[in-house]
């Protein structure tokens, strides 16, 4: 836990540092960029949790990938809202999670702007700044804050685009909000902050530690049926676990 806390809080004063600059921005599809901010809190991430576990595998999103047969696999976005951050909006962090044989088992989402270190390992509870937090209490999705986001082909066609899943949650939550790293969100929700979040087709790196953090902080995470979670499928609906079923009700309209 260490060592990913000190790694995290090394690349977000990169990211805080550059915040504001001019980047180098490359474009991985019409509207997901990368900058160079990403790639350097990769390689720092990466290069430091490889001197340390040699042996472990590592997944992270900006192709850092390395195999092995450890059952250890480091999963790690250096930078999640990369869009935010290239807009200088303050709403992006580093996720890093541990998954062994398939299992996560310790997770940490740091967000430079509001020096906040969410934490967790499997079966010791959640964390915030070293104090436990928990999910909210909230029992009615009229009463409810969620969140969500939009992948990036949303303009590109898909039918899964999630637009009608956003309309049905406008009509029937309190308030809606989708502020571009689906990470913090994860982690605002483990807070008590929001009491509901769903998305499609986020990858590994975008839940892992997100996913961990609400469990041991009392949230349920499934897929939109409540089916159980993948955390390599297309689906995540995620609570306070008390607005689950209401969610699974929104998200069946068509
Ligand atoms: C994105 C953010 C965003 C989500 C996108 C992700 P990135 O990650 O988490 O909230 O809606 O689907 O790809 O590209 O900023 O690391
Ligand atoms: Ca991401
Ligand atoms: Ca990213």
């Amino acid at each position: 836990m260490k060592i990913m806390q000190d790694l995290a809080r090394r690349a977000g004063r990169i990211q805080l540092d550059e915040l504001g600059k001019a980047h180098d921005i490359e474009y991985k599809g019409a509207i997901n960029l990368v900058t160079e901010v990403d790639k350097e809190c990769e390689s720092l991430i990466v290069g430091g949790l490889q001197k340390a576990f040699p042996e472990y595998d590592v997944l992270a999103e900006e192709g850092s990938g390395r195999r092995s047969d450890s059952g250890y696999r480091w999963i790690i976005d250096p930078l999640d809202g990369t869009v935010n951050y290239a807009h200088d909006f303050p709403f992006f962090c580093v996720s890093i999670a541990l998954e062994r044989d398939g299992e996560l088992v310790a997770g940490i989402i740091y967000d430079p702007n509001r020096d906040e270190m969410f934490a967790a390992e499997r079966g010791s509870g959640a964390t915030m700044n070293g104090k436990r937090i928990e999910v909210s209490k909230i029992n009615s999705l009229k009463q409810s804050l969620v969140a969500t986001g939009f992948a990036y082909n949303v303009q590109e066609g898909e039918s899964l685009d999630n637009l009608d899943n956003f309309c049905n949650f406008i009509k029937t939550a309190q308030a809606v909000r989708r502020p571009g790293s689906a990470a913090v969100d994860l982690a605002w929700l483990a807070c008590g902050r929001i009491d509901g979040f769903w998305e499609l087709f986020l990858r590994p790196w975008d839940m892992a530690a997100g996913v961990l953090i609400i469990r041991e902080a009392g949230g349920e995470v499934t897929t939109f049926d409540g089916s159980p979670y993948d955390l390599y499928g297309i689906q995540i609906l995620a609570s306070n676990s008390r607005i689950h079923g209401e969610m699974m009700g929104v998200l069946k309209r068509p």
